[in-house]
């Protein structure tokens, strides 16, 4: 099976980019880790690795543009806002969205909580205001960023926190979406991609419901955006957050994008999200700028515009036929081994490359030791989805997650690994 999927793998490979070269982009690839072991990097999950462009793009900013966007009437300024103003753009292209639905933030996480916080600063008559008489929709796969925010909110506006089950293998349990999803809900967030699971989750009649009771939709495109092409317009949700760094890009930078920011009110206060201000008070730009107060992380903004040309020019529906395949590949690797278990579903069928799994008596932060002692790094705990491994009867699993730099070799050398351990632990 695993020579069918290999050449399977090989025939995608040949119809998209070739890995070997996309890894001669990624200076990191140059070095050993381990006494000389070559590096065998299965993190992408938790962050991915960056190309060279992305880390010039950065330095370039440093070296010769750098100013404070917005405000200098020089050139270095215009040259900062232009550059910054341009990742913007980058990155609404990428979404099919327009510029003004942009706002650039530090991370994924600040973009959820931007959200959560601006709601609970919304007023009586604003469409976001919140009562004990609304309710907030999560679901069980969510990863602490996309939970903690909307407990909070819960708790700050007296809104009942709901949300969708897992089923044993790792899908949304939507059986009952009719009553979760209530009059009088007002938000329903998950996650698009699981961290944990690799499960891809199904929009379409979630969205269908969340509109019905005139709820709104946020998605955690975390796990998404830098796996698979995304267009804002065809998904239908009303909010989106995703980070840099998970994306070929830098950290420090995260999106949140929507076509509702009109009527959100704004979270942090300060220079550049105002219109006119007086002793007293104080009136809001138009969005985006009303949401980045402050001089914003330029540098890592122009950083991620350039993560985003490295995307395009690979094309991100190959980037997803890659990941599919390796997907199948790693799945299929894993489970001829014994007594190791995947924690998630167990197919390419709507799931992406993160794939958690246990393995007999081994405990996962040892198998995580042991495996980096081979050169092979993998993220191994709750992977900051607490409620999801206590659900799953799991206290910690061993994650791998794959991208666009890896290939069946690093998927062999972990399945060697894995065998290495079950001996060592023996
Ligand atoms: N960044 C976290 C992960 O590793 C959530 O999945």
């Amino acid at each position: 099976r695993s020579e069918w999927l290999r050449r399977l793998c090989e025939q995608v490979r040949r119809m998209s980019f070739n890995v070997a070269k996309v890894r001669q982009d990624f200076p990191i690839f140059e070095r050993t880790i381990r006494d000389g072991k070559k590096l065998v990097y299965l993190d992408s999950g938790a962050t991915s690795q960056k190309p060279l462009s992305v880390i010039e793009a950065e330095s370039n900013f440093y070296k010769f543009h750098n100013a404070a966007v917005h405000r200098g009437a020089h050139q270095l300024a215009e040259e900062a806002t232009d550059a910054f103003e341009g990742a913007r753009l980058k990155v609404a292209q990428f979404l099919g969205a327009q510029e003004e639905e942009i706002v650039i933030t530090k991370s994924a996480t600040e973009s959820l909580n931007l959200i959560a916080y601006a709601m609970g600063n919304a007023e009586p008559g604003n469409p976001f205001h919140l009562t004990n008489k609304n309710r907030i929709v999560v679901t069980e796969m969510e990863h602490h960023a996309n939970l903690i925010p909307w407990q909070q909110l819960a708790a700050r506006t007296g809104a009942e926190l709901k949300w969708f089950e897992v089923t044993p293998e790792g899908r949304l349990d939507l059986s009952n979406i009719e009553t979760i999803i209530s009059e009088g809900t007002k938000i329903v967030s998950l996650t698009h991609q699981s961290n944990v699971l690799g499960t891809i989750n199904p929009l379409e009649a979630i969205v269908k419901r969340a509109h019905e009771v005139g709820a709104v939709v946020v998605l955690d495109a975390c796990q998404s955006v830098p796996h698979m092409p995304i267009d804002v317009t065809e998904l239908g949700v009303d909010f989106l957050a995703f980070s840099g760094h998970k994306a070929v890009g830098p950290t420090g930078v995260g999106v949140l994008w929507s076509s509702k920011l009109n009527e959100l009110p704004p979270f942090l206060f300060g220079g550049s999200m105002i219109e006119t201000v007086t002793m007293t008070s104080a009136t809001w730009a138009p969005a985006p700028r009303k949401f980045e107060a402050g001089v914003p992380n330029m540098a890592q903004a122009v950083g991620l515009g350039a993560a985003i040309d490295y995307l395009t020019a690979l094309g991100m529906d190959k980037v997803f036929e890659h990941e599919v395949a390796l997907t199948g590949y790693l799945l299929n690797g894993l489970m001829e081994i014994p007594d190791l278990a995947i924690v998630g579903p167990t197919t390419t069928q709507a799931r992406g490359g993160s794939v958690s799994f246990t393995v007999g008596h081994i405990h996962p932060h040892d198998l995580g030791q042991y495996l980096d002692s081979q050169g092979v790094a993998v993220r191994t705990g709750h992977h900051c989805a607490w409620p999801l491994t206590r659900k799953l009867g799991v206290p910690a699993t061993t994650r791998a997650s794959l991208y666009l730099y890896n290939n069946e070799s690093d998927c062999d050398a972990l399945f060697a690994a894995i065998r290495g351990a079950q001996g060592y632990f023996a």
